[in-house]
């Protein structure tokens, strides 16, 4: 029989969520987990899973408590795997250790890994989990438990004015931020298998898109434009290092073949799908590609269209939402425009962690509630 958690234990477990965060950039689309080893009250092993396809948390802290393993408790921040994959099932590991209790945070939801708690009980070691519920396991790993068939897992980021600009005027760079968000953005980016932008963001910033921070991420994201007309000139910054970080075009059926040929010819990967509107593609379309092309979780950075047609189709599970404390005024790019309306009486997002300051900037991290759907799910365009 288990016993019930002590302050002890739950210290321990966050302490093995925060050393999993270190694998971020590094280990998706693998989830990020982490494992602390304690035997009569002193930490004896910690680790996290450091990058895919290496060795899991459970191994490398099991490894650092050598003999001392046995006996102890392992607080492991997803429930141990018990297949063997890439690396050999952590369940065998901790087995062969002779640890007497393990305490995991999340379930592992996986159809041949998922499991491992009820495999390490029936073979006499006492293990006490999930301790955490779906709403927290999905938090700590969004895209490893959604693992949606037909897109990607999708976070917006919208840096806005007080007065829910994104920029001074059409046509005009602005920067909103300071230094402090700016790291962040870089940080956020290294998470991520893609980064998707409208044909205007691309057209005005002529940004790089690439990740230029603390964290190399693994594999670099794939920037991404969407440009119905393939009006993005062959000499955007993003062509500059195309060779080591690629850039897919999506532009509309329609476009004109010569113009496609100028993009491939300047490096890019172009993607035609149909058209909703206008000046739209199709966002299902859109996103089936990516997930089709091995993408599993994308980070859009605006602009304001892009972003609400996002948003209108229920198609972004993450807010990143950079506020920072100036007002554009009236002549200012909207950043919400036509977002669907929050359904009475029922919150549509719940904070994923606490709102931080950044410099002057203050940064909330959204998720949308499991279940929610937005009141309309029209598309927006133009
Ligand atoms: N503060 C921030 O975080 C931030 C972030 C990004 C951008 N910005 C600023 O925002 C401005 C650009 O934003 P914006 O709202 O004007 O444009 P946007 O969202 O960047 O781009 C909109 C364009 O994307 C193309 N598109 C293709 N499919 C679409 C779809 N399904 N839904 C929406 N658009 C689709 C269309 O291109 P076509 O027009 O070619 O048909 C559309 O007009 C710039 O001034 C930029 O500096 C600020």
């Amino acid at each position: 029989m288990a016993r019930p958690l002590t302050d002890e234990d739950r210290a321990h477990l966050e302490r093995a969520v925060e050393l999993g965060r270190n694998g971020w950039g590094r280990v998706h689309p693998n989830p990020m987990v982490g494992c602390v080893i304690v035997r009569e009250g002193e930490v004896v092993g910690e680790a996290w899973h450091e990058v895919f396809g290496g060795p899991h948390a459970e191994t490398l802290a099991l490894a650092q408590a050598g003999p001392a393993a046995r006996g102890a408790t392992a607080y492991v921040s997803l429930e141990p795997c018990r297949h063997e994959g890439k690396t050999p099932a952590c369940t065998r590991a901790l087995l062969a250790s002779g640890i007497a209790r393990v305490v995991f945070g999340a379930a592992d939801p996986g159809a041949e890994s998922g499991g491992g708690g009820r495999e390490l009980a029936a073979n006499g070691v006492e293990a006490v989990g999930p301790v955490f519920d779906d709403a927290r396991a999905r938090r700590l790993n969004p895209a490893f438990h959604a693992q949606y068939p037909d897109r990607p897992w999708l976070a917006l980021k919208l840096a806005v004015s007080l007065d829910g600009g994104l920029s001074a005027g059409p046509g005009r760079r602005t920067q909103l931020t300071g230094p402090e968000a700016v790291e962040m953005v870089h940080w956020i980016r290294a998470g991520f298998d893609g980064i998707i932008v409208g044909a205007e963001t691309a057209r005005v910033d002529d940004p790089l898109l690439t990740v230029r921070g603390v964290v190399e991420p693994r594999v670099p994201p794939v920037r991404i434009v969407l440009d119905p007309d393939a009006t993005l000139p062959s000499d955007a910054a993003l062509f500059d290092d195309v060779e080591r970080v690629p850039v897919w075009v999506f532009t509309s059926e329609d476009a004109a073949e010569g113009e496609l040929e100028r993009l491939e010819a300047a490096g890019a990967e172009v993607h035609p799908v149909a058209r909703s509107g206008a000046h739209a593609l199709d966002l299902r379309s859109v996103m089936r590609v990516c997930r089709e092309g091995g993408l599993s979780a994308i980070l859009c950075e605006g602009g304001g269209r892009l972003g609400s047609s996002l948003m209108a189709d229920a198609l972004v599970d993450r807010l990143y939402l950079f506020v920072a404390p100036s007002v554009l005024g009236a002549e200012a790019v909207p950043g919400f425009r036509r977002w669907p309306l929050l359904q009475a009486g029922r919150g549509q997002w719940v904070s994923a962690q606490p709102t931080c300051a950044l410099g002057p900037d203050a940064l909330f991290v959204l998720d949308r509630q499991v279940g929610a759907a937005p009141a309309s799910t029209s598309s927006t365009s133009g």
